[in-house]
């Protein structure tokens, strides 16, 4: 059902300060900082050549990485994003093998304009798992 990994994901206490790590410090090709209001996140995109690294930060009051942040204040891995052909019928897979989809099980649309969903860390290994559909 999963295909290639699309991202890995790092939640980052200060946007700026991460991207110039990755610009600077690791030589990376960094984008600019898109804001998500419908997850709560302001993310940074950086290209490598066999996938991509998601920046995330949190946007607004109740954003749902600020306790993954308060719990590690440095940042921290948050989830892992993998590539699917069609988000529904790997959700009705999914739920019917016992997994959880977090939220109302209905894909939103993520940072690559493309459906996703995210999969219950406990379900997982204690890995976060964002479905994105290509
Ligand atoms: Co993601």
């Amino acid at each position: 059902m999963i295909g290639r990994l699309n991202h890995v994901a790092i939640a980052v206490p200060d946007l700026g300060a991460a991207s110039d790590l990755y610009r600077g410090t690791l030589g990376a090709s960094v984008g600019p900082p898109q804001d998500e209001p419908d997850h709560g996140v302001t993310v940074v995109f950086i290209e490598l050549p066999n996938t991509k690294i998601e920046l995330l930060t949190p946007l607004g009051t109740d954003s749902p990485i600020a306790g993954f942040l308060a719990k590690n204040p440095s940042g921290g891995i948050h989830h892992i994003c993998y590539e699917v052909d069609d988000i529904i019928a790997a959700r009705d897979q999914l739920l019917a093998n016992g997994a959880r989809v977090l939220g109302s099980g209905e894909p939103k649309i993520g940072a690559h304009k493309k459906p996703v969903l995210f999969l219950h860390p406990k379900d997982f290994n204690g890995t976060l798992i964002e479905l994105e559909q290509t």
